[in-house]
């Protein structure tokens, strides 16, 4: 049975893909950085949870620690928005966005690497706003740009174990839900933004995390889960 283990599994889509991976039977690990969350889920699934915090190396050195049985793949879902003009920017949110997507991503792979299997992956989790340019989405757009080469250095430095992201569009994971009405305007919105002329799913999402897990001949890639809404012009 396959390991894999989902950090930011608890919520929205990380625990959707922690869901779907527990029924196609692969042996789940939930990790969050609220531990009762990610317990609370395992329970649910069948699954462990184990603590880690993309902001503090000392939760995935200990998360290595507990895994040195080895394990298949790691999908990492973590994001700290910082969604302000360039005129607003704070020092520490703007690290903290940069750690949640890269640093911290990249440390994971510096304490989870050794016990991955050679045959195993790593998923990293961009984001359709890193092609899209706007005002406010200075700090998402580098943030989510930049794990898109993270994947493909990644790759070439973990080699074999493959390494891909997966890039969103704007998906009904939950993590709208904070939004209360607003929340339909921005779905449809971006509906109007894409090829497909709807939303995205979170399952639209978690296919295609699937599929990278199986995909063997794929590596350093980013598959964009956004409806084409990169190329819709008008
Ligand atoms: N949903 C969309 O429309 C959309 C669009 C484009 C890209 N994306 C990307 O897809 C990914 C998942 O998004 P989502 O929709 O599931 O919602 P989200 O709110 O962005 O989810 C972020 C996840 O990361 C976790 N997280 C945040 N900081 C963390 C840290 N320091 N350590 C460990 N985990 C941490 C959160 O857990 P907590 O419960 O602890 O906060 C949550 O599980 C993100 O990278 C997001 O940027 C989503």
């Amino acid at each position: 049975m396959e390991r894999v283990l989902v950090i930011g599994g608890a919520r929205a889509l990380g625990a959707a893909v922690a869901r779907r991976a527990a029924a196609d039977g692969y042996e789940v690990v939930v990790g969050a950085r609220d531990l009762a969350a990610a317990e609370a889920l395992a329970h649910e699934i069948g699954a462990t949870a184990v603590r880690v915090d993309l902001q503090d190396e000392t939760t995935m050195a200990a998360a290595a620690a507990r895994l040195t049985d080895g394990i298949d793949h790691v999908v990492t879902t973590g994001s700290a928005p910082h969604d302000v003009r360039a005129a607003e920017l704070d020092h520490d949110q703007l690290v903290a966005a940069f750690t949640a997507k890269v640093i911290g991503p990249m440390l994971v792979a510096k304490h989870l690497g050794p016990v991955l299997r050679p045959n195993g992956s790593i998923v990293l989790f961009s984001g359709v706003v890193g092609w899209r340019p706007g005002p406010g989405s200075l700090v998402k757009g580098v943030t989510n740009g930049a794990v898109e080469h993270l994947a493909r250095h990644l790759a070439a430095d973990l080699a074999p174990v493959r390494v891909n992201a997966v890039s969103p569009g704007v998906v009904d994971s939950g993590a709208w839900d904070r939004l209360g009405e607003g929340k339909a305007g921005l779905l449809s919105r971006s509906a109007a933004g894409t090829l497909v002329g709807r939303h995205g799913e979170a399952d639209d999402v978690v296919d295609a995390v699937m599929w990278l897990l199986r995909a063997g001949f794929v590596s350093g890639e980013t598959i964009h889960v956004e409806g084409g809404a990169r190329h819709r012009t008008a």
